[in-house]
């Protein structure tokens, strides 16, 4: 069996949780491969609505194995505080949910790193979530991070050695003020409950499983806008949020990669600082805000909304490899009477349909306009009830982008989803 791929074509928030979920009862394991509680990822179903940042979208239902991956960098807080909350539901995940011995902490102090580095950058802020994945990831790469697998021997020690230099850097470069004490309680309480998990060699789990016939899904968390290498560096996160992540952050060769599914919105949203060719500044920007609900599951800011930009749509569809799409919050639009979309942008005056090295804020968006089908569709069941302009809309993304549709989302709830067969 092969590993399915679902990440997000854009800056992150595309509705990746709400298609895992949707996704999940068909496959065996359901997995987190990169990135950390930066992630929010909402579902809805049976009037439940749930955020998740750390554990995969999979959790809610019924014998299916969670796993988070090696390349996954885990707050115990935040962690705590999700089993707490999946608790109360009446959901015991001691069983279902395992975790890679490989995947990295974040500290008290990462947090606290993330902060001084945003207070220092002042106005070039990157507009992080301040969950200190940026420092963790650092501490990962320069061979110095704690790993989930050194919460048995000897770590409390390995724990006052990473803080020790973590304070130097914070009082000494950074001279910032700080309190670790209250968040670094809660923190040894938290690595207590991650000690009643199973904590495996994820990679070695997966790739048995496979062999046995086991089906994979892995979890996207932020969108190939924000990778650190194809991003719109240096705002994007610390991870490698494309399809080739999967592969390091799971311990799962290239060769083993199945369906590459791309989730994108029928618009863009971006949340945190860094260039959005296609960002409004008007009531149409404000409309799909408040129509779309467009603040952050993490920390509630106000996600920035525009037009669909094809051009980066295509780049990102080429860096992962897609072979199926999902469109999400088409809903959002019902009610427009013109919608618009990127196909090129101009550069200093010259037309490029391809992403430049710098998304700088100085690209102007070309746009095709199309009719909006002015029609609510959010109680739709069937891809025959779509109305001709809708079918329109999908048809050009399709035939520019040359990746099939496979659903389309028109609305929060599990059940708002329309499967499209070709
Ligand atoms: P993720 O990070 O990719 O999982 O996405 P988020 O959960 O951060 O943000 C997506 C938001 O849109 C959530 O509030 C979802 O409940 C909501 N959502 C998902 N799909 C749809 C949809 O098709 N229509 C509408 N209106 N909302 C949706
Ligand atoms: P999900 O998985 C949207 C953004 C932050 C900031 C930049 C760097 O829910 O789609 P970081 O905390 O990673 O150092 O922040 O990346 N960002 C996200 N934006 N959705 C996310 O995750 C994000 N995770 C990080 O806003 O601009
Ligand atoms: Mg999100």
């Amino acid at each position: 069996m092969k590993v399915d791929v679902l990440l997000g074509l854009q800056w992150g928030d595309e509705g990746k949780g709400k298609i895992v979920d949707v996704l999940t009862p068909r496959y065996d394991y359901i997995t987190r491969f990169q990135g950390g509680p930066n992630a929010g990822h909402t579902l809805e179903f049976n009037n439940i609505k749930h955020v998740l940042h750390t554990i995969p979208s999979g959790i809610f239902r019924e014998n299916k194995i969670n796993i988070i991956g090696n390349g996954v960098v885990i707050d115990p807080v935040i962690f705590k505080h999700e089993i707490e909350g999946i608790k109360k539901l009446g959901i015991d995940l001691t069983q279902n949910l395992l975790i890679s011995k490989k995947a990295h902490l974040i500290l008290p102090s990462h947090r606290i790193l993330d902060s001084a580095s945003e207070a220092a950058k002042g106005k070039a802020k990157i507009g992080s979530t301040l969950k200190g994945i940026g420092p963790t990831y650092m501490d990962k790469t320069g061979r110095n991070g704690l790993r989930v697998g050194d919460i048995s021997a000897n770590f409390k020690e390995k724990y006052n050695n990473l803080v020790a230099k973590h304070r130097q850097m914070l009082d000494k470069f950074y001279e910032f003020d700080y309190d670790i004490t209250t968040y670094e309680t809660e923190w040894f309480e938290g690595i207590e409950i991650l000690k009643e998990f199973q904590l495996i060699d994820s990679e070695q789990y997966i790739n048995d499983g496979m062999k046995a016939g086991k089906s994979v899904l892995a979890e996207g968390a932020q969108g190939t806008l924000l990778d650190i290498d194809f991003g719109s560096y240096p705002f994007v996160t610390s991870s490698n949020t494309v399809c080739a992540g999967a592969c390091t952050g799971l311990g799962v060769a290239p060769n083993k990669i199945g369906e590459v599914i791309g989730i994108f919105k029928a618009y863009c949203t971006r949340v945190g600082m860094g260039p959005f060719p296609t960002e409004l500044f008007d009531e149409t920007g404000d409309l799909l805000r408040k129509n779309g609900n467009e603040f952050g599951a993490t920390t509630g800011r106000e996600r920035r909304c525009g037009w669909l930009d094809l051009v980066a749509l295509k780049y990102s569809i080429m860096i992962n490899g897609v072979t199926q799409l999902c469109m999400m919050k088409s809903d959002v639009m019902d009610n427009f009477d013109t919608i618009k979309i990127c196909t090129a942008y101009k550069v200093n005056g010259k037309q490029v349909d391809y992403v430049p090295y710098e998304m700088t804020e100085d690209i102007e968006p070309v746009y095709s306009e199309f009719k909006g089908w002015n029609t609510d569709m959010s109680k739709m069941t069937n891809a025959d009830e779509f109305p001709e302009a809708f079918k329109q809309y999908i048809n050009f993304i399709e035939k520019e982008t040359e990746v099939p549709i496979a659903v389309v989302s028109i609305g929060p709830n599990r059940a708002q989803t329309i499967k499209i067969e070709k």
